[in-house]
């Protein structure tokens, strides 16, 4: 009271200056880091998350990562005979940087995917295949396909050149409100537009003869996922990509990656199934209203709750894969009606009969991978000998002709046709996935930001599926989550960001 006015504005002026002040001495952001954030699900995309957030905002926010499951989620491994085999994501691409840098940041090592031989069966015959001498596969390729392989792979290496400049962006701290957005950003319209275009289109408008995307991109769609050409013509290039040398995999299995950072981020693991979120205001302990949100989950036979600054979902948010039910949002949040691919991966061990694909019976047992055209008469994508997560183990058929042979089918395999393929057999183990989207193009990518401080990873899965794309989604959050919670607007959806980044240093 008492005070003139001439007092109360000199008084708001050194406030303002002083916060001003502040804002000049190093820390832009003024506001306190958030008390606590939670994460559903613990596979590639969450674990990754938590490490970015912890990375973000430092080391006294309270991370609980939710899974219902097994931390990994779709990185598995599954026993055969007292060996560990990946049964769902496997390779890795030189140029995941991400992934290579997890990798190397946690102390683990790689497995080198060794090449092999591989074969293209039409349900009747090879139609292509593979020779051990490097020449003699050149002469193949060019007196088969002419100089489309070459092109192909140039094709390839320019969608990757474009999609490389994310780590530039990232790097930088830059982050995107939206997948398109993040996709625009790496090389304009043309780019953005892969998504709405078939592979068949894409490939066809480029020249390539039907012959060679038949006997050679077919199957190397139908192996990678579990599809044909109708898929959109970048998660076509990310396959592609999966066809090139120097892959490689996790030691001990890809899901190390996932339980290495878990523990990296120093985040709290709650095993339970999360049923409900919603916006709810509480007090707290300073005594200001704080709009949060409430996560309902099952642990056992309990339900518990807990409250939460940000979330972060990071589960394809479908009934059949992560049941999630978002209560009194508005407008409401409903789940993306994005159907996934169910595929089966199944393990056996046994003899191939190498008669059923080739009459020239006798040298086809040097194939280790065999894929297959698009002919609805087959029963399975491919197969192929399958390497153990552990050190020196390349596939090689053992001396008794019997190898562990993965197969990737639509359904599951009955015994009379697991018999069809192997002369004998003495152990089958199968695991079910629902793998990755089925593609679909036109399509429009879920959101990223599903409500003010509430954030959806899986939405870049309509892009490409693979254990990068999912720590790229989780890096993009991390520091959207950041910079939104800072108002660091300036470092959200900037156009252009490939010139401007061109010129510093
Ligand atoms: C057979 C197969 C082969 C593949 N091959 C490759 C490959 O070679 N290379 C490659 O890069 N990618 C590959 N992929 C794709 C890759 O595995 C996935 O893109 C990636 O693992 C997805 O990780 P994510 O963390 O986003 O999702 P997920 O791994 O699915 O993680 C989601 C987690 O959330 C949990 N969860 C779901 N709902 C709830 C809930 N309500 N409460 C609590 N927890 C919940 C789940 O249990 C799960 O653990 C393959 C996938 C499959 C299936
Ligand atoms: C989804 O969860 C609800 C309860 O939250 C349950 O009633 C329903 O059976 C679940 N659906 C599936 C497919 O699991
Ligand atoms: C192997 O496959 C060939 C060709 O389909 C078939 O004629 C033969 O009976 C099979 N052999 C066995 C042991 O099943
Ligand atoms: C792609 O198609 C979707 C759905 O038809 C549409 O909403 C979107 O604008 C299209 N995007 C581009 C870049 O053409």
């Amino acid at each position: 009271m008492g005070r003139t006015a001439g007092e109360m504005v000199s008084s708001l002026l050194g406030l303002w200056l002083l916060l001003c002040c502040w804002g000049c001495l190093g820390s832009a952001e003024r506001r306190a880091p958030p008390d606590k954030i939670a994460i559903i699900g613990a596979g590639i995309g969450g674990t990754s998350a938590a490490y970015y957030l912890r990375q973000k905002f430092g080391k006294d926010v309270t991370i609980h990562l939710f899974e219902r499951g097994e931390v990994g989620g779709r990185l598995a491994t599954l026993s055969v005979l007292g060996e560990e085999y990946e049964a769902g994501g496997s390779v890795i691409h030189p140029l995941n940087l991400h992934m290579k840098r997890f990798v190397k940041d946690l102390g683990l090592s790689t497995l080198q995917s060794s090449g092999g031989l591989m074969g293209v069966y039409n349900g009747e015959t090879l139609v292509f295949q593979e020779s051990s001498w490097f020449i003699i596969n050149i002469i193949k390729l060019i007196w088969q396909y002419g100089f489309q392989p070459l092109r192909m792979h140039m094709w390839v290496e320019d969608v990757l050149d474009k999609f490389m400049r994310i780590y530039r962006y990232q790097s930088h701290d830059y982050a995107f409100s939206s997948v398109e957005k993040l996709l625009h950003s790496l090389g304009g319209d043309e780019f953005l537009g892969m998504l709405n275009r078939t592979l068949l289109e894409t490939l066809q408008k480029a020249g390539f003869s039907e012959k060679f995307l038949d006997e050679i991109v077919t199957p190397v769609m139908r192996v990678n996922y579990g599809q044909s050409m109708n898929i959109n013509g970048f998660v076509g290039a990310v396959s592609m990509a999966g066809a090139d040398s120097g892959l490689w995999a996790v030691e001990g299995g890809n899901k190390l990656v996932c339980s290495g950072l878990l523990q990296a981020s120093k985040s709290i693991l709650i095993t339970g199934s999360v049923m409900y979120i919603e916006e709810k205001t509480r007090t707290k302990n300073t005594g200001d209203p704080t709009k949060m949100y409430e996560v309902v989950y099952q642990t056992g036979s309990e339900t518990r709750s807990d409250f939460y600054d940000i979330v972060v979902v990071a589960t394809p948010l479908n009934r059949k894969m992560s049941n999630i039910t978002f209560l009194n949002f508005e407008p409401p949040i409903e789940e993306f009606h994005q159907y996934y691919q169910h595929i089966v991966a199944t393990f056996v061990k046994g003899e191939l009969n190498a008669s059923l694909f080739s009459s020239r019976a006798l040298d086809k047992l040097d194939l280790t991978t065999i894929l297959t055209t698009d002919n609805s008469d087959l029963f399975i994508n491919s197969m192929g000998i399958a390497p153990s997560v552990r050190k020196n183990d390349n596939p090689q058929p053992s001396t008794d002709g019997t190898s562990v042979w993965k197969i990737f089918s639509q359904e599951t395999l009955t015994k009379k046709q697991i018999l069809k393929l192997f002369l004998s057999y003495d152990f089958a183990v199968k695991q079910p996935w629902l793998a990755y989207p089925r593609y679909k193009p036109p399509q429009k990518c879920p959101s990223i930001i599903l409500h003010d401080r509430l954030y959806y990873l899986n939405g870049i899965e309509c892009a490409a599926s693979a254990m990068e794309m999912s720590a790229i989604a989780a890096h993009n959050a991390a520091l959207l989550a950041y910079h939104r919670w800072n108002g660091h607007t300036g470092m959200i959806d900037q156009e252009d960001l490939y010139e401007k980044l061109k010129t510093e240093l």
